[in-house]
């Protein structure tokens, strides 16, 4: 393997000098509880900053302790995740706090999050990324982290259009400085987030562009890996009772959505429903394209009492619900 080109001290110095400066005030950044920080890290998983932090706050409230979030219902976190989607998230979540608040002899820690790597791992929920964000933010353990920012600050630095994800792994290890290894990893992907962005960089205002390779022409790193969506194509009947209250499932934790609610898909009867509309929905890897149908049934559910997701949301607002 072709290994990257490492940043020399002077420059990592810059790097923490920046940050420390001009870091963003984010609500977990005034914490050191290893619990609220792992939380944060899971958010941050697929959720911009800026649309994390309102759920980082409601559900840090809600939860401040493992404990508290074990004995609640995943479906109570479910609703305060409403809209921030990969739901997948939030009932791993609720694994994960059920199993580290169990007591030690049962295989869990006591309501406290461990402090190794490989315990981390070993936990619902918890890949490489948040392992290492989580133990060197929370426990001072030197391991750097590797996100897309990061991947993108790694190309463009070293002149590499498309590092691996170990390349990327060990040259983040080598930009850390000794005694702050939290801070070095936020400051990388803080560099990736603010200034080496990935179609607007700013390298006039970059504190390591002296040794950027890339900086010619940022935007030919790292190569895009571009997926092309598949289409997926669902039907979705809207049915309302007599006070117009749709008839709403608990989807299956093993599908989409699991453990948030919405109105039955495919599989319908057409010569009973009348169509209303159709939705297309972005994923990640994915297109939806839904058909709305709307029809009757003899007992709904308010939909204010249950979670549901964005996509149901916009299914039912198109057939006249909320
Ligand atoms: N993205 C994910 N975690 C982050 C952090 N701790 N700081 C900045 N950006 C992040």
């Amino acid at each position: 393997m072709m290994s990257l080109k490492m940043i020399d001290q002077p420059l990592r110095k810059s790097l923490i000098d920046w940050y420390d400066k001009e870091k963003r005030d984010l609500p977990w950044r005034r914490t050191n509880d290893p619990w609220l920080i792992l939380l944060s890290e899971v958010i941050l998983q697929q959720t911009q900053v800026s649309r994390g932090i309102g759920y980082w706050e409601k559900i840090s409230n809600r939860f401040p302790t493992p404990k508290s979030l074990a004995k609640a219902d995943q479906e109570e976190l479910l609703t305060l995740w409403q809209g921030a989607g990969y739901y997948a998230r939030a009932r791993r979540l609720h694994a994960l706090a059920v199993q580290v608040s169990k007591p030690s002899k049962e295989g869990g820690f006591d309501g406290s999050i461990p402090e190794s790597i490989e315990q981390l791992l070993e936990l619902p929920g918890i890949g490489a990324y948040t392992a290492a964000a989580v133990a060197s933010i929370a426990f001072d353990l030197p391991v750097g982290v590797v996100d897309g920012n990061v991947r993108r600050v790694a190309s463009r630095q070293t002149g590499n259009s498309s590092p691996t994800q170990d390349s990327v792994g060990m040259w983040a290890n080598s930009m850390l400085i000794s005694g702050r290894p939290g801070d070095s990893n936020q400051a990388m992907m803080e560099l990736g987030a603010v200034i080496c962005k990935p179609k607007a960089p700013k390298c006039e205002l970059c504190p390591i562009a002296s040794n950027c390779e890339g900086k010619e022409n940022p935007l030919a790193y790292p190569t895009p890996t571009k997926r092309k969506k598949s289409i997926e194509n669902l039907d979705a009947a809207v049915l309302l009772d007599s006070v117009g209250r749709p008839r709403l499932l608990r989807r299956d934790p093993s599908e989409r959505f699991g453990g948030m609610w919405g109105p039955p898909m495919c599989d319908i009867m057409t010569d009973s429903l009348t169509p209303v509309g159709e939705i297309v929905h972005h994923l990640t890897h994915r297109e939806l394209r839904v058909k709305v149908w709307s029809g009757q049934c003899s007992k709904g559910t308010d939909p204010t009492t249950v979670p549901i997701s964005n996509l149901d949301r916009k299914i039912l607002e198109i057939a006249g619900v909320m």
